[in-house]
């Protein structure tokens, strides 16, 4: 099977990798690809947000599997150019894409589905924000209605931070979302989906926040791990029941039936688990953990979605043990950050690139904020934590950073629901 990844990011290495290892793989094709995704596939410099360009480039190398990564060219319509002109494609129309790209919509899809969520509203009109202000907070959820790569999101006791981040989207011409506060531990819950087939993957936990202890601005992702040694068993069934097929349901009876990864972003209160957001693509860092432990045939997965027959995929077979992925970010992320350093250590075992390519001279450099994405795994937390932290002190990035509690507190115990 000859197998086109697009996009450039972390989650999209770490499916290459897990690509790798599928005996009916035979070919791996990435655009457009960065410094590390080249040891693994052939990269190709094509504009991934243009329809056109990317099934130009299917049809160039002939590819059996279309497998979109990033939200962009989802919503976009990119996965509806490719299957009408007969491409298998992992990855929703941009219909269903909108569970993502419009938080109003898929607010909408959840009170439809009967799907626990926080209590919203939507502010397009600067003139009505002070009084939605008073009807929420402390503390202020304040999402920008629209893709802002995790950035978009700020949580804040502050009301003036709150007002300061509404009226700057406000003033981008983005309405704004006021949500009620989730409590309790945020869980990733990755699901296939096909129409109403749902298979889960793994849970994991996203670390959002910059800094160590969850202190600073929000960012893309920071870490994650799998599993959740806190999380009851139970509870990936009862979100798969209660969350994501009710969703999946939902979007069929709409006519946006889904197809591809559901990302499930759920926190899991006193009452159970409720939705703070659904992505339409698999989630970064997480990706990198829970692939880690994928022994199924990833290739196999991802083209039963994208043919329609994930009801005869066979169930998902797991390494035991757990995976921690550390995000190794440049100086200043999750502001401009700086680039074009030259990173040693990157072609470690491990080690995956989100934001590198070669300079002239051959060297690998950063090209972006989140820059590499460290694994490791182990047969507990414990030693997959020492694992990926071993393999990130042997990386140099003049000005990087990256968290160093990774997994931590829910190796220590303080985790509960
Ligand atoms: N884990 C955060 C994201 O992928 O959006």
């Amino acid at each position: 099977m000859r197998v086109l990844v697009i996009g450039s990011g972390g989650r999209e290495h770490a499916l290459l990798l897990g690509l790798t290892r599928d005996p009916s793989v035979t070919d791996l094709h990435v655009a457009p690809g960065n410094a590390g995704t080249a040891a693994v596939a052939t990269n190709h410099a094509v504009d991934v947000t243009s329809a056109e360009a990317v099934v130009a480039l299917a049809r160039e190398v002939a590819a059996d599997l279309v497998v979109i990564g990033p939200e962009v060219p989802l919503v976009l319509g990119v996965a509806d150019a490719l299957r009408a002109v007969g491409f298998a494609t992992f990855g929703p129309s941009a219909d269903a894409a909108r569970i993502e790209g419009s938080k109003a919509f898929a607010k909408d899809v959840m009170a439809a589905a009967g799907v626990r969520t926080a209590h919203a509203e939507v502010v397009d009109n600067p003139a009505k924000l002070d009084a939605a202000l008073d009807r929420f907070g402390p503390t202020w959820v304040v999402k920008d209605d629209g893709l802002a790569a995790g950035k978009g999101v700020v949580v804040t006791p502050d009301r003036a931070a709150a007002r300061a981040h509404a009226a700057d989207c406000l003033e981008s011409g983005h309405p704004v979302l006021l949500e009620s506060f989730l409590d309790g531990p945020e869980v990733s819950l990755f699901c296939l989906v096909d129409g109403e087939n749902v298979v889960p993957l793994l849970p994991a936990q996203d670390h959002k926040r910059v800094g160590d202890n969850d202190t600073g601005p929000n960012t893309g992702g920071m870490g994650a791990y799998t599993p959740l040694p806190w999380l009851p068993a139970e509870t990936v069934t009862q979100i798969v029941d209660d969350v994501v097929t009710p969703v999946a349901a939902e979007l069929v009876r709409r006519g946006s039936g889904f197809s591809g990864l559901l990302y499930a972003g759920l926190a899991i209160g006193a009452d159970g688990p409720a939705v703070v957001e659904f992505n339409c693509r698999f989630g970064d860092p997480e990706t990198q953990a829970v692939l880690a432990l994928l022994q199924s045939p990833l290739g196999e997965a991802l083209n039963a979605v994208a043919t329609g027959t994930l009801d005869q995929l066979p169930p998902l077979r797991w390494s035991d043990g757990a995976a921690v992925t550390v995000v190794v970010a440049a100086e200043n992320y999750p502001g401009t950050p700086r680039t074009g350093d030259v990173i040693t250590g990157a072609e470690a075992d491990g080690v995956l690139h989100a934001g590198t390519k070669r300079n002239d001279d051959g060297d690998i450099v950063s090209a972006g904020g989140r820059v590499l994405a460290v694994v490791g795994t182990g047969a507990d937390l414990e030693q997959a934590r020492a694992q990926a932290y071993e393999r990130i002190a042997a990386i140099k990035l003049a000005g990087s950073h990256h968290r160093t509690d990774i997994g931590k507190a829910a190796l220590e115990g303080r985790i509960s629901v």
